[in-house]
């Protein structure tokens, strides 16, 4: 199957005709504390492993779509040009989704920092599936709109809701066992801080790299099995409102994805300096009793998973973290 064959399986008959005169939509970006990190199959972004992540309920991406006279997009309020990889892969999506589509003008803000490991195409990509189901009516439910976004981009299948999300990995061989699910259970004394240590954009897409640790690193084979157990550890801190569990049980998940990349031939390093000074700072934190830890992705920046309560503590020492408590938001 490839990416066209994915989409219309889960579009079940819906063609992307337009029912309104535009469509709107928000997508939370999300950051996962059980990473997804392999595929089984590649087009249609179907992983090995389970994953569960916290959405910033603030942050993310609003996009909206209109019929146009051409193809045309705006990112940030910046016109983007049809020779730019983004303006190619966003309209070479809408043509995997209806190839006799019109001509469509779509209009995305990112209120984070695109391509710097904050997940933009997590929130993207939801956003404008929920974008077309607005357009177009098609009424899809939650777990339609993940399949789709899934598509897109893994991550983005987590992007369909506040709070914790987990990522079913599935095992049908058309995808549509694999797709994300809130888990209704709050944990609101959780905080996050944002640390952007740069926005260069990352040197190899996870894509990519998901395709060079499977074909090289040894340690990999370890992985699902290791990254599905983490995963229900992950929930069942959750259950039990166990805030330390969870952001030990992160830090180890996120560490663990990190050597599989490291061990890669040749080797994927997405840390920076900056990066491996925070991560020190980290634990020379938590060695003097501070209940710090951290989580990356396939990019430099960290995010520090802490105790709501230590907030103050945490900006003392990291006082450029924007600190986000994903469970108080208007
Ligand atoms: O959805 P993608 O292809 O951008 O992959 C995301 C991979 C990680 O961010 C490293 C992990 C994750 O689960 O979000």
């Amino acid at each position: 199957m490839n990416k066209a064959d994915f989409l219309q399986t889960a579009l079940a008959g819906r063609r992307l005709t337009p029912m309104n005169s535009t469509g709107e939509q928000f997508a939370p970006v999300n950051i996962a504390l059980g990473k997804y990190w392999g595929k089984r199959h590649f087009s249609g972004n179907l992983p090995t492993n389970d994953s569960l992540s916290i959405t910033l309920p603030e942050h993310g991406s609003s996009t909206s779509i209109t019929v146009s006279d051409c193809d045309q997009v705006q990112l940030n309020s910046n016109a983007v040009a049809a020779s730019d990889k983004f303006h190619q892969r966003l309209f070479s999506f809408l043509d995997a989704i209806d190839c006799q589509r019109p001509k469509l003008r779509v209009s995305t803000q990112n209120n984070i920092a695109t391509a710097a490991g904050l997940a933009s195409s997590a929130s993207g990509f939801a956003a404008l599936i929920g974008a077309l189901d607005q357009l177009c009516n098609w009424q899809l439910s939650q777990r339609e709109w993940s399949i789709l976004a899934r598509i897109g981009s893994g991550s983005a299948c987590r992007s369909i809701a506040n709070g914790f999300v987990r990522w079913h990995r599935g095992e049908r061989a058309d995808g549509l066992d694999s797709f994300a699910q809130p888990i209704n259970t709050p944990l609101p004394g959780l905080a996050v801080g944002l640390l952007t240590l740069t926005t260069a954009e990352k040197a190899i897409g996870s894509t990519q790299g998901m395709q060079q640790t499977l074909d090289t690193c040894p340690l990999f084979k370890a992985w699902p099995e290791f990254a599905n157990q983490s995963v229900e550890r992950l929930a069942l801190s959750i259950a039990q409102q166990n805030i330390s569990a969870l952001l030990a049980e992160a830090e180890h998940n996120a560490m663990t994805m990190h050597a599989t990349m490291i061990a890669t031939q040749p080797s994927i390093l997405y840390w920076q300096p900056e990066s491996v000074a925070v991560i020190q700072k980290v634990r020379a934190l938590r060695a003097q009793g501070l209940q710090l830890y951290l989580t990356m992705d396939a990019g430099p920046n960290v995010k520090l998973l802490f105790h709501q309560q230590d907030s103050q503590d945490v900006l003392a020492y990291f006082p450029t973290a924007e600190v986000i408590l994903p469970f108080e938001h208007s």
